[in-house]
């Protein structure tokens, strides 16, 4: 795999118009989405949602690509079809989840570190193998009282960099995710400070460990207010801040910047990304990887009835597809 290979993988990622909807949950996180909805969490039916999303008709004008989980990726449809053979005929580009989760920070109450740096290059080799050209690694930032600490973003950077380092050889581009988690009562300006100090963090590491940035995707998060701030603001104020924020740490070489949904609703995370892209041009394209926000519309009707709902579903996962898009190009309206 050449550097141009992962430059042009890393383009059709942040294609104009274009986004990543992120299914990448681990089992125990669709548990939880299957609980909310009353779905048991049996392979067979982990298996089936993800075959209703995968095979959306024209899942590709909007789509550029999906993360896939591990057991995903090595499934197929009920008629035998892998699942990144359909993605591959759609024109998505496999994706796929290689942390094995955030962990609690030794020493460090109430933080956590991502792992999965162990046997890494060997499982990378393998996702090659089953098609996967981009991968992801989620870390987490929790803001609190006396939190994040500098060692908790730097041992998380120092561990993402290790992981885009170890992809780009396996020729896979990594998606590099420090979330910066919407859980508090942080204002704006504390969400600021510590993405802002996040990004720094990481872009150092990545530097460091000789990553080359135009393979490399940055997911980020937006910068906005915790969830119980009293102190809630406009959809502008966000995209202000956040573009405001990525302009101070992030270089222009990247080829692109996209966001997690992480907890906004579907349409404020479609009104978001719109309002940013609305004060453009800016120095990448920015788009969307929203799991969630991409999702939650799809699994309410799915789950109650798989069958009768099946084709209605999808239309909610092209509808959504079709929002953000327009909202990668500044063109959405409400
Ligand atoms: P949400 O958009 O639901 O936050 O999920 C995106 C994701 O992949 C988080 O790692």
């Amino acid at each position: 795999m050449s550097i141009e290979e992962l430059e042009s993988i890393a383009q059709a990622m942040v294609a104009p118009g274009k986004g990543i909807i992120a299914i990448d949950e681990s089992t125990a996180t669709i548990k939880k989405r299957f609980d909310s909805v009353g779905v048991p969490n049996t392979e067979e039916n982990r298996r089936a949602y993800r075959e209703m999303l995968l095979t959306t008709p024209r899942l590709g004008e909007h789509i550029s690509g999906a993360i896939l989980y591990d057991e995903t990726i090595r499934q197929a449809t009920k008629a035998g079809v892998p699942f990144t053979k359909i993605m591959l005929d759609a024109g998505v580009l496999p994706g796929i989840k290689v942390d094995l989760g955030a962990k609690p920070l030794a020493g460090f109450p109430g933080e956590l570190v991502t792992e999965g740096l162990d046997g890494l290059r060997e499982r990378l080799a393998e996702y090659a193998k089953l098609g996967a050209k981009f991968a992801k690694w989620r870390a987490v930032i929790t803001i609190g009282d006396d939190t994040p600490s500098g060692t908790c973003i730097e041992a998380n950077s120092h561990a993402l960099a290790r992981y885009a380092a170890l992809c780009q050889e396996a020729g896979i581009v990594p998606m590099v995710e420090p979330e910066v988690l919407m859980d508090g009562v942080h204002d704006l300006d504390v969400s600021y400070e510590v993405t802002e100090a996040t990004l720094r963090s990481l872009f150092g590491a990545l530097y460091e460990q000789n990553v080359l940035l135009e393979g490399t995707i940055l997911k980020a998060s937006m910068v906005i207010p915790g969830k119980d701030c009293p102190d809630q603001v406009d959809v502008e104020d966000v995209a202000e801040a956040t573009v405001r924020c990525l302009k101070a740490a992030v270089p222009a070489s990247l080829p692109g910047i996209v966001f997690l949904s992480g907890g906004q609703s579907d349409e404020q995370a479609t009104a978001h990304l719109n309002a940013m892209n609305q004060m453009g041009p800016h120095p990448w394209p920015l788009s969307f990887s929203y799991g969630r926000a991409m999702q939650s519309a799809a699994l309410t009707l799915w789950a109650k009835d798989m069958q009768a709902n099946f084709a209605e579903a999808q239309k909610t996962v092209a509808l959504r597809a079709k929002q953000n898009g327009l909202a990668a190009l500044g063109q959405w309206k409400k």
